[in-house]
């Protein structure tokens, strides 16, 4: 039944949805919220004796911080990512994790035959019982299964293959938010943990899994460059922890792996001195990471200069491309620009601009930034260098990994011991930094499209 939402104030015609003008009897504005009775009213304080909640671990313990400590029974969690990125493999990780402490699960596919589930089983390596799944898209029949089989995590892959008895079409927005709906009413019913996995593209094309953001307890995004290994688990919304943690792992021929230092596995195959390369702290939720920045600047010989962003937003390097060329002076907006987040993970925070224009400025004059500096800073429309969210934990993971120097925001106060700041209020300080203290080509630097430029 639908629940009803509005009446209205004159003739008391009820409506599930807010309405202008009345059907029944003309009245306009007369559109008042239904009140059902009284709501509730406590004292906040006296919840605090409330049984904490009683979470269910995953047996891995990087998706369990994630979660903020694992699974909430009765909450509902969408796991969104692009295809073939590993969702499917993440969940049957989670379900064998969790049948290893004898707590069952039910995997209901509306995708994939369950011959295909098996294989991907006996890949990772499932050998637990306790670990139950039926291949279904009809809403109706997996639900009749899940309360048959009373499993504690049900996991419905995927939310836009589900079919309901609606009238709107399967994978449309307003089905899958009707079958969401009905998915979350039984985890809240019977205490279960239901995951739902949402296929999402690159360009956000299927927009059923960002419809349901709102109605869901947590929401996961599992991200990567599908032919790359490495693949991060965030969490963008969750009702029971911190939204902000993240996990790395890396994709084996067994299954995802958790990276416990990424920031190493990340720099492993940079070589130092070359121009164009700068190494960026970022920071994925509350844990910092250090990166390589690539750019590389050349000559066009197309009309319209290419400009190639992978692993970084198109828009920012757009508008760090106009700020140097109006406030550093540096003839780069008719060259072909190409900036690449080496290694998968994507730089997308504005804490990494100043990094981005230093690697551009470093590949057009062809002066090779210190190897061992890192850079920070977000860069205003001025030319500017703006404070970054939490700058000492990031330096700090730079020096815990060698690092002895860095380029950072003129505002940033702490640095940790030994290591060498220049603090820089605008990028020209930066580039003249980089290339008189911390650049490794002391001697004449070579600038061809700076020379040609100038001619
Ligand atoms: P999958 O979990 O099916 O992705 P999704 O459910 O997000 O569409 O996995 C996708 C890819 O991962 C697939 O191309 C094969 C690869 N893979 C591995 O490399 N190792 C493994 O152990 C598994 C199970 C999959
Ligand atoms: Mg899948």
């Amino acid at each position: 039944m639908v629940p009803v939402a509005y009446s209205c104030s004159a003739c008391g015609r009820a409506s599930p949805k807010w309405f202008g003008r009345c059907e029944e009897c003309g009245a306009w504005n007369s559109a008042r919220p239904r009140e059902h009775g009284d709501a509730q009213v406590v004292e906040i304080t006296s919840l605090e004796n409330a049984t904490p909640i009683a979470r269910l671990t995953t047996g891995s313990c990087e998706v369990d911080r994630v979660l903020g400590g694992g699974l909430v029974p009765g909450s509902c969690i969408l796991l969104t990512g692009e295809p073939g990125i590993g969702k499917s493999t993440l969940v049957l990780q989670l379900a064998r994790g969790l049948a290893a402490s004898d707590t069952s699960s039910l995997l209901v596919t509306g995708e994939e035959s369950l011959d295909q589930v098996r294989l991907r089983a006996a890949r990772i390596g499932v050998d637990t019982g306790g670990l139950r799944a039926g291949a279904s898209t009809s809403l109706e029949n997996i639900i009749v299964a899940a309360e048959r089989e009373q499993p504690a995590l049900l996991v419905v892959d995927s939310i836009q293959a589900l079919a309901g008895e609606g009238f709107h079409a399967t994978g449309s927005v307003a089905r899958v938010r009707e079958c969401a709906a009905s998915l979350i009413a039984y985890a809240k019913r019977t205490n279960a943990v239901v995951l739902l996995i949402g296929h999402v593209t690159k360009d956000g094309v299927a927009a059923g899994p960002k419809a349901l953001e709102h109605l869901v307890d947590v929401v996961l995004e599992l991200q990567g460059e599908r032919a790359g290994i490495l693949r991060v688990l965030r969490c963008l919304k969750n009702r029971f922890g911190p939204c902000d943690e993240s996990a790395v792992f890396v994709m084996q021929t067994a299954g995802l792996e958790p990276v416990a230092d990424p920031s190493s596995m990340l720099l492993a195959d940079r070589r130092p001195g070359v121009p164009g390369s700068v190494v960026f702290c970022g920071l994925d939720g509350s844990r910092p990471y250090l990166a390589e920045v690539q750019a590389l600047v050349v000559e066009s010989q197309v009309p319209q200069p290419r400009r190639v962003a992978i692993g970084v937003d198109p828009r920012r390097l757009a508008m760090l491309i106009g700020v140097l060329s109006q406030h550093a002076s540096l003839p780069i907006v008719k060259s072909d620009v190409f900036v690449t987040a080496v290694g998968g993970i994507a730089v997308n925070e504005p804490a990494a601009d100043l990094a981005i224009c230093t690697a551009l400025w470093s590949a057009l004059t062809e002066v090779a930034v210190d190897a061992r500096a890192v850079i920070v800073g977000e860069v205003g429309l001025g030319g500017e260098v703006r404070r970054i969210p939490h700058a000492d934990r990031r330096l700090a993971e730079a020096a815990r990994l060698g690092f002895r120097s860095g380029i950072v925001p003129a505002t940033t106060e702490h640095a940790p011991r030994d290591f060498e700041v220049a603090r820089v209020p605008h990028v020209t300080r930066a580039f003249s930094i980089a290339r008189s203290e911390l650049g490794e080509s002391h001697g004449e630097p070579c600038y061809p499209l700076l020379r040609e430029a100038q001619q």
